[in-house]
């Protein structure tokens, strides 16, 4: 059996709580796409880590699997593995030989790249941790896998023949000089055969397809983790504010060597955040107020009940990035964004994130439709200037108290503020899902479950 998690939003919908819900009944969870983008904190015995690629499960004792779709930084992996040891624990985690390598030029390019387009006001706003740069060499076939890190002769031939083209994009086309560490061959060689070495040692290398093909043949739960989110799906998102890969269902498939009927046959949970964040630039229609450099044309001057929406919503909601620490724009629930999502990904139920965070406010607004050119619409245009010209069509509702969450927890969805309950059974009948969990905290415990996939 196997549970797919994506991001119905734009990332940082609470992603990782839902796999730790789900995912205590899971023998493994896998990651399909992306890398060392994706922060998640999981708190495990009262000690919390700060993960950013490796799964959130192996923290609780599950076999990890980066997956063929994944890009893996080295580096990353093995900081956050001896910093889970460091804690006492044994991390099982393996990597398909298939999925390909960042390197430090990536992390640079990345970097340079961003900076150029701020100059034309083409900024991303990447996290800068060198994803697109690899996925980009992974589709011009001159990529490095992680099952090349163990062949010496085939390691040094591939960087020979890319770190000097790299050095020339930086220098001749950037017109920037290169951080000498990052574009040496022979320092790169060594370090990263050394890492070819360690992962073969801690057998850690898996052909991911048959892997984990043999383990769902054996009975075993599986749970697909999405990272990030359906609007920033290099194919489904608002192309160019999108990271590079696939967080949709579909990207479960291409990312594991695994067909789309096995994941078909699972569940395909969407993970909403009751309201809506995002990091970097590119439109949002429900923006409350802006944040300085990432809100297109935002000054910093917005209006006054806004910002202060926008601080409350923020602030309740830790709204930060755990990667880079930058405050996130938040603004309301987009129904459009709900519907895309739905559509492109197959959702056979949601799960509902932060209700408690919307507590104490009279009165909510969910943006339910767009007016755009003079007509409604009811999901996103594929362009993003035809997005930014969307007007949002808002529906109100009433208000929640602030009760006592943990005690709603205890007894269940029928002890939710009814207006709590009035906002999700619109947020269902839209998308004409079931609701499967409602989160009302940060921690497992504070997750209502109306439905257990694998139960
Ligand atoms: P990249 O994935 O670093 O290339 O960044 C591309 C875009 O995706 C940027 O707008 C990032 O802010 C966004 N992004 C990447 N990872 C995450 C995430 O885990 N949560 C939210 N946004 C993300």
């Amino acid at each position: 059996m196997t549970v797919t998690i994506v991001g119905a939003q734009l990332g940082d919908e609470g992603k990782g709580g839902i796999v730790d819900l789900f995912g205590e009944s899971a023998d493994i969870v896998v990651r399909y796409q992306g890398g060392d983008n994706a922060g998640h904190t999981v708190v495990h015995d009262d000690t919390e880590y700060k993960l950013s690629l490796v799964p959130s499960g192996v923290v609780r004792g599950k076999t990890g699997v980066l997956g063929n779709g994944c890009v893996v930084n080295p580096r990353t992996l093995f900081d956050e593995l001896d910093a889970v040891r460091d804690r006492g624990l044994e991390p099982d985690v393996r990597v398909a030989r298939r999925a390909h390598v960042i390197f430090p030029y990536h992390r640079a390019l990345d970097n340079i790249e961003e900076d150029a387009k701020s100059e034309s006001n083409q900024k991303v706003g990447t996290t800068g941790r060198g994803i697109g740069p690899t996925y980009e060499d992974k589709a011009a076939r001159r990529g490095i896998r992680i099952g090349d890190l163990t062949e010496p002769d085939v390691l040094r031939e591939r960087l020979e023949y890319v770190v000097p083209q790299k050095r020339r994009v930086v220098e001749d086309v950037f017109g920037v000089s290169v951080d000498e560490a990052a574009f040496d061959v022979d320092a790169l060689f060594e370090e990263y055969s050394g890492y070819g070495e360690r992962l073969e040692t801690e057998e850690m290398l898996v052909e991911g397809g048959e892997f984990l093909a043999a383990r769902l043949d054996e009975g075993a739960n599986v749970v697909f983790e999405g990272a990030q989110g359906t609007m920033i799906d290099i194919d489904h998102g608002n192309y160019p504010y999108v990271t590079s890969s696939n967080p949709t269902a579909g990207g479960a498939a291409t990312g594991t060597g695994l067909g789309p009927a096995v994941v078909g046959d699972g569940h395909v949970v969407g993970i909403v955040k009751a309201y809506l964040s995002r990091v970097g630039s590119g439109p949002m229609p429900t923006e409350l107020a802006g944040v300085v450099g990432d809100t297109p044309g935002y000054d910093g001057d917005g209006d006054a009940v806004e910002e202060e929406l926008a601080e409350f919503i923020r602030e309740e909601g830790g709204e930060y990035g755990t990667v880079t620490g930058r405050p996130r724009r938040v603004g309301w629930l987009d129904m459009p964004i709900l519907r895309h999502a739905a559509r492109a990904s197959g959702f056979t139920g949601l799960a509902v994130n932060h209700i408690d965070t919307l507590a104490g406010l009279d009165e909510l607004k969910v943006g339910h439709s767009y007016t755009l050119d003079g007509e409604t619409r009811y999901s996103v245009p594929a362009t993003t200037e035809r997005w930014a010209q969307c007007e949002p069509n808002y529906r109100t509702f009433d208000g929640w108290p602030d009760v006592d969450w943990d005690e709603v927890a205890r007894e269940g969805y029928d002890a939710l503020p009814e207006n709590a309950r009035t906002y999700l059974a619109y947020l269902s009948d839209e998308l004409d899902t079931p609701i499967y969990a409602v989160g009302v905290g940060p921690a497992r415990e504070q997750s209502l479950v109306l439905e257990h996939p694998f139960e």
